[in-house]
């Protein structure tokens, strides 16, 4: 399409020049809206752009434009191997159903851009369940597909300028809620057997259930959003990294009514026969409300195996636990090399929290002889305050959790503390510089507990600094 080519100098300066020009533009090219140029940081950027209005998306909040978002990406595909493209959500209510991204593509939803998802089905297209779950976590059939929805990618990005995300989630809450669901509720961002994905900067607000779920996917980078649900809405878990590798999650705000991060790899049977496991991952600068669930857990679902996460410089307030490490008979796999550095929090029921009997299994079908080895799993440098139980360490009986090392952590009990501060079970490992005092099977030891000093590969990548140009489509 052809666009009013201006001078950079025309738009430097007052407001008034740049309406003005800008309605010249609308003139030429009524179907465009005309944006100012602007830069924002990605691992990659595009030669290629396209605004969402081009392909006639209609921002009232009541016009469906699924059909557009659909058109324009397809539209766009065709640059993957010429530069790459970026679709630009422009200030609007965008209403659509599910659309799918492609590869070497960014979508930006500029500052005050509303992508709102439909509340009507028919707008939702049907998956298969995955592979390494056997079923759908709602119903046993299938599962919609997510709000934005990718598979077998490389190089995609979904960033903004703090541009908001609105799955409309009530009324998936109200169908969880009555049981009326055949299908599993569709997530907010779901990106499938992946690599290279940067989701950034952007509001994410009331998704039907999870709301960001890379899955059998490397090289991930998810930072600077803001997620917000109901602390009391089902499954809104805020970013669940899942059979995958290579990812850093950083300086993110979550309130939700679930985990604010869960680490799985796949459910019984079935994640063992994928095998696949979420390993290499960085935490750090998280932020979490979660009155009923954890800032991160590990599980329940990890029966791909979970290994080398770091956690660092987090804070929790008012979350039921910190980190919860959740597993079962019939998991199989392991959790292994878990290092947690740098944990303030405020009011919670456990510090810290093992659960080898967690149950919930997909079906009958789970070997009660695959059991999950959780070993080596590393915190030091705590202070808490306002909690309830200090410890809750809880192994398998012939299978006991070791390996558990904690260190420098001072714990402030409740006015409603429980009479013992530490309740521990099948479990070993060492502990120093810790009050209240942990239970017996901690052996009191002089150590400070490890954390890597190496750094994760994705630690190394680096933002380039990108651009809009409106006059270059
Ligand atoms: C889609 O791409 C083609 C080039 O292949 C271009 O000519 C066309 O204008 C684009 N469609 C829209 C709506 O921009
Ligand atoms: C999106 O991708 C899924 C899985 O490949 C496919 O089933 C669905 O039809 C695609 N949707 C569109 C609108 O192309
Ligand atoms: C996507 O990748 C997976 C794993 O490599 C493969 O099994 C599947 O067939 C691919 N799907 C498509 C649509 O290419
Ligand atoms: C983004 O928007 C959210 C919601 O309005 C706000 O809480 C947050 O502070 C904003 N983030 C930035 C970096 O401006
Ligand atoms: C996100 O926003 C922050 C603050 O607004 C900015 O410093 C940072 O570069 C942005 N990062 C990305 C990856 O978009
Ligand atoms: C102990 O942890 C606190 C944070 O809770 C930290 O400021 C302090 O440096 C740590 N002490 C040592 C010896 O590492
Ligand atoms: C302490 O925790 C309790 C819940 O156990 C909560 O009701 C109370 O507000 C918290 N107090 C402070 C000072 O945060
Ligand atoms: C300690 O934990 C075990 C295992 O979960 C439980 O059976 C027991 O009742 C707990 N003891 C106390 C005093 O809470």
């Amino acid at each position: 399409m052809k666009s009013a080519r201006f001078e950079n100098s025309y738009v430097i300066g007052v407001i008034s020049v740049v309406l003005i020009l800008g309605s010249l533009a609308e003139c030429r090219v009524p179907s465009s809206i005309k944006l100012n140029n602007f830069d924002y940081p990605a691992i990659n950027c595009r030669k290629h752009s396209a605004v969402l209005t081009d392909f006639g998306a209609v921002g009232d909040g009541k016009t469906l434009n699924t059909k557009a978002f659909n058109a324009a990406i397809t539209n766009l595909s065709q640059y993957a191997n010429d530069g790459g493209a970026q679709l630009i959500v422009p200030p609007g209510k965008w209403l659509t159903g599910s659309f799918n991204l492609t590869s070497h593509f960014t979508l930006f939803l500029q500052k005050d851009a509303v992508i709102l998802g439909s509340q009507d089905e028919s707008e939702w297209p049907q998956l298969l369940v995955l592979p390494s779950y056997g079923r759908g976590r709602d119903a046993p059939a299938g599962r919609f597909s997510s709000l934005i929805f990718g598979t077998n990618l490389t190089d995609v990005i979904i960033t903004g300028d703090n541009g908001t995300i609105d799955g409309q989630g009530s009324y998936w809450w109200d169908k969880f809620h009555k049981k009326q669901l055949t299908l599993t509720r569709p997530y907010m961002i779901e990106i499938m057997y992946s690599d290279q994905i940067q989701i950034s900067n952007l509001t994410l607000i009331n998704s039907p259930t999870w709301f960001v779920h890379p899955i059998y996917s490397s090289n991930i980078i998810i930072n600077g959003l803001t997620i917000l649900a109901p602390v009391d809405s089902p499954n809104t878990d805020g970013i669940n990294p899942d059979s995958c590798t290579n990812v850093r999650i950083e300086d993110n705000f979550i309130v939700s009514g679930d985990d604010c991060i869960a680490i799985k790899s796949g459910w019984d049977e079935y994640g063992i026969k994928v095998g696949m496991p979420s390993q290499q991952i960085i935490i750090r600068r998280l932020t979490c409300i979660s009155p009923d669930s954890a800032m991160v857990a590990l599980g329940s679902e990890m029966s791909g195996g979970i290994q080398d996460v770091r956690i660092e410089d987090v804070t929790a307030i008012n979350t039921e636990s910190a980190i919860r490490i959740k597993s079962a008979v019939g998991r199989g796999a392991f959790v292994k090399d878990i290092f947690v550095k740098g944990m303030d929090l405020n009011t919670m029921k456990y510090v810290f929290w093992m659960t080898g009997s967690y149950g919930d299994h997909p079906d009958n079908g789970f070997d009660p002889n695959a059991l999950p080895k959780i070993s080596g799993i590393n915190y030091r440098d705590v202070t808490a305050k306002n909690v309830t139980i200090a410890g809750k360490l809880e192994g398998i009986s012939n299978d006991p959790f070791t390996g558990i090392c904690v260190s420098n952590v001072t714990i402030e009990m409740s006015a409603h503390k429980k009479k013992l501060p530490w309740n521990c079970t099948d479990i070993s490992g060492v502990t120093s510089n810790v009050v209240p005092k942990p239970c017996e099977l901690l052996q009191e030891k002089e150590i400070e507990c490890p954390f890597p000093t190496d750094k994760l590969a994705i630690e190394n990548v680096q933002f380039k600094t990108c651009n809009f140009q409106s006059s270059v489509f």
